[in-house]
């Protein structure tokens, strides 16, 4: 569990990093992983051919679930938000050598549509991640201003689905880079502002965000039940659609859990994109 102090920094700063996971032997297993399965659906999983296959892989992997339900991973988000966790979804964040993919300034709560804003995400690095290659960069505080305006389609080369950016004017003096070793992860709240930068090494930068809820928060979205996985304790309230942990990967199973899984998701955030503008 995290100490009393890095509670405190957190709830100050919005912001927990870094934080040891993994090993680096393990980091360069799961990177073979990932590699594997690039392979099995044609290309890597930033081609256009393969998008639909970054988010919530720990649906239909195994070992990606090994990964969302690591218990150094949870034990620190439950000193955050609780011993009910679920986890509403998880994306992987690579960028390519060399390559031009930003996130510009933006809060991720801002098409999540989940309330009270008690989500928080964590960041795991299986590539190092550092100014070079484009990590992210936090604005200590900026959790505290709520919830600001944000545009969607306004951000080419965007690592994020809606290429989505804060509208209100942002004074990046006080940004922190937090960079990462192979193996650990941040940790952030979903009003923190945050960006990255390109990566102009030669190598890759690969990451998975995995975003935890508690039980208790709610979706507000009208047309759909937004699915989520129970990843520690219980759920007493249903108000999500619990979706199932994958027995092995890609079986068939979890292939028809996968594909409900991001057809309700994909709902939802288009639901919440068009309602936020
Ligand atoms: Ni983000």
């Amino acid at each position: 569990m995290l100490a009393p102090a890095q509670v405190e920094h957190y709830a100050r700063d919005g912001f927990l990093s870094p934080n040891p996971a993994l090993t680096r032997d393990e980091a360069a297993a799961y990177r073979a992983k990932l590699a594997a399965f690039e392979a099995a659906v044609g290309g890597p999983l930033t081609s256009d051919a393969t998008t639909r296959y970054r988010a919530r892989t720990h649906v239909l992997l195994a070992w990606v679930h090994g990964l969302v339900s690591h218990p150094a991973i949870l034990d620190a988000v439950e000193s955050l938000i609780g011993p009910d966790i679920l986890v509403y979804t998880s994306t992987w964040f690579i960028k390519e050598p060399e390559s031009a993919a930003i996130a510009a300034w933006h809060q991720d709560a801002t098409y999540f549509g989940l309330r009270p804003y008690v989500h928080v995400t964590a960041w795991l690095a299986l590539t190092d991640a550092n100014a070079e290659n484009g990590c992210m960069e936090f604005l200590p505080g900026s959790h505290a201003r709520g919830q600001l305006p944000h545009r969607a389609g306004v951000v080419p080369d965007s690592v994020n689905r809606a290429g989505q950016a804060v509208t209100v004017d942002v004074d990046d003096a006080p940004a922190v880079h937090a960079p990462l070793r192979a193996g650990e992860f941040s940790l952030h709240h979903t009003l923190l502002l945050h960006r990255s930068q390109p990566n102009r090494s030669e190598g890759r930068r690969v990451g998975l965000a995995i975003s935890y809820v508690p039980t208790s928060v709610q979706h507000r979205g009208v047309k759909h039940k937004t699915p989520a996985m129970l990843v520690r304790g219980v759920d007493r309230f249903g108000h999500f659609e619990l979706e199932p942990a994958p027995a092995a990967d890609l079986d068939e199973a979890a292939r028809a859990a996968y594909a409900r899984s991001a057809e309700g998701y994909r709902a939802s955030y288009a639901e919440q994109v068009a309602r936020e503008g």
